[in-house]
């Protein structure tokens, strides 16, 4: 294979035969602007493959299709590629509107022959856990497969996925050289981690700085310029595994606070002390302290499972990761708490859970968004029919919950009628004064009610 292509990037003769990697610790920013990158941009247009077009994937896809590039989706699952085709986005931050604005340069299909054409692919399929905790790599393992029967020479690769280090090296460039090319010298090779938050509207793909490690340095360069099309600023770290390690260890803070507040939370509940007043006051301090919230226990796709992926590689090395492993624990343990906080307050009112009718507002992990994985409010429901509890719930962007045989049902007739409503995710829009006033009992996991004091109130 021939060493020292074009990259076809933005049009820019982008030599492939430097496999020198960066310095360690060296780094490297670049800005969006009147600079080469942008210049090259208006030169040519780019062609940018995305592989899964989930809540990662497709607000990509949108912010490369807005900035002009042409952009060929690829996923699995033909009734996400159906629905995406005729304009129609299943993601809060993505609007079908923006979506079906971008007319024929967004393409979706279940046949990956179209990433041939990119100049780059962006991998961002799930990295789930398998049955017993550990990475499950299948989904990374069947894209890789896939993109090695496409892949040409020039192209610039970059995983997504969150994962743990020496995934890109070590797993996915030797899947990707099946293909007969080199990482490094025949097509580049990146990981750059997301970043997004579903449902927010303050950082966005534009404005949240975009970390990049490239096998080489020219590869880390490629990918830079990739993103710089979409991000302000690009941060060039060493190498793939120091990207990586990033994403964890940003994901793993968050676990760890969560679970400091978290314990606090049970232990206030025996002092008799309001976390809620305690936090507020906490965060008045204008240095050292960073906010975290206590609540239902943590969820969605990233939390909950990106420790795992580091306390496995750890043990390889024969190194227990026990403080990561203890806010896990902790987070875990939390819906229990908040089941165990249920009990408490019906018995207060000298009802049992069995046959009591309890209503959760909100099921989905977090406010604004309907993703349900590793949503605490799935084990909470399981913990109270477990208790023969009545358990229903509403959520606006929740219809169903078919695996538990539940739908949705209307505030103005549920409420009333429930011994106690749980607020476990606050959606924008709900009336926290009218559930109070409406309900018989009202506990709050998320302090949305903090400051009011009233009979049938009980916080976390
Ligand atoms: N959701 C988040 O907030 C978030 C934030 C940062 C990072 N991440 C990470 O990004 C990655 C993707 O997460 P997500 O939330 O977008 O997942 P998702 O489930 O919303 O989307 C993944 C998509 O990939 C598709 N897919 C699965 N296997 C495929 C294959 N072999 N080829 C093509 N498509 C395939 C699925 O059909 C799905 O549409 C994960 O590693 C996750 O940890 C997620």
């Amino acid at each position: 294979m021939s060493s020292g292509v074009e990259s076809g990037l933005g049009g820019r003769q982008q030599l492939l035969h430097s496999q020198e990697p960066r310095a360690p610790g060296g780094r490297s920013r670049r800005s969006r602007g009147p600079d080469p990158v942008s210049a090259a941009r208006t030169l040519r247009p780019m062609r940018i493959g995305i592989v899964g077009l989930g809540y990662v994937g497709l607000p990509l896809a949108v912010a490369f299709g807005d900035a002009g590039h042409a952009v060929v989706g690829y996923d699995t699952s033909g009734p996400r590629v159906e629905r995406l085709s005729r304009g129609e986005s299943d993601i809060e931050d993505v609007p079908s509107e923006r979506l079906a604005a971008l007319g024929d340069s967004f393409t979706a299909s279940t046949d990956a022959e179209g990433l041939a054409r990119c100049d780059a692919v962006l991998i961002c399929v799930p990295t789930p856990l398998a049955n017993e905790r550990e990475p499950d790599l299948s989904y990374i393992t069947g894209a890789a497969r896939t993109l090695a029967g496409v892949i040409r020479e020039g192209q610039t690769v970059v995983l997504e996925s969150t994962t743990y280090p020496g995934t890109t090296r070590d797993h996915l460039r030797p899947l990707l050289e099946e293909s007969g090319l080199r990482a490094g010298a025949d097509f580049h090779l990146a990981y750059s981690p997301e970043r997004i938050d579903p449902g927010r509207a303050d950082h966005t793909v534009a404005n949240t700085p975009k970390v990049v490690g490239g096998i080489t340095a020219a590869c880390a360069d490629s990918a830079a310029e990739v993103y710089g099309e979409i991000c302000d600023e690009v941060v060039q770290v060493s190498s793939p595994e120091a990207a990586e390690l990033t994403k964890l260890l940003e994901n793993i803070f968050r676990s760890v606070n969560i679970a400091l507040v978290n314990e606090l939370a049970q232990l206030t509940d025996r002092l008799g002390i309001d976390i809620w007043e305690v936090v507020d006051a906490a965060a008045t301090k204008p240095f050292g302290f960073m906010r975290f919230e206590p609540g239902p226990g943590m969820g969605g796709h990233c939390l909950p499972v990106d420790p795992f992926y580091l306390a496995f590689k750890a043990r390889e090395h024969d190194f227990y990761t026990e403080f990561v492993e203890l806010a896990g624990k902790i987070n875990q343990a939390q819906p229990l708490f908040c089941v165990r906080k249920i009990e408490r307050a019906l018995n207060e009112v000298g009802k049992p859970v069995n046959g009591s009718k309890i209503l959760l507002i909100g099921v989905s992990y977090k406010p604004g968004v309907a993703d349900l994985r590793e949503a605490p409010s799935l084990k909470i429901i399981r913990h109270l029919r477990e208790l023969e509890a009545d358990v229903g719930y509403h959520d606006p962007l929740v219809p169903e919950l078919a695996e538990q045989g539940l739908s949705s049902q209307p505030l103005p007739e549920a409420v009333p009628e429930a011994d106690l409503v749980a607020i476990v995710t606050p959606h924008p829009g709900i009336d926290v004064d009218d559930l109070l006033r409406r309900s018989q009992l009202l506990v709050d996991f998320r302090g949305v009610t903090r400051g009011v004091e009233a009979p049938n109130l009980v916080r976390l």
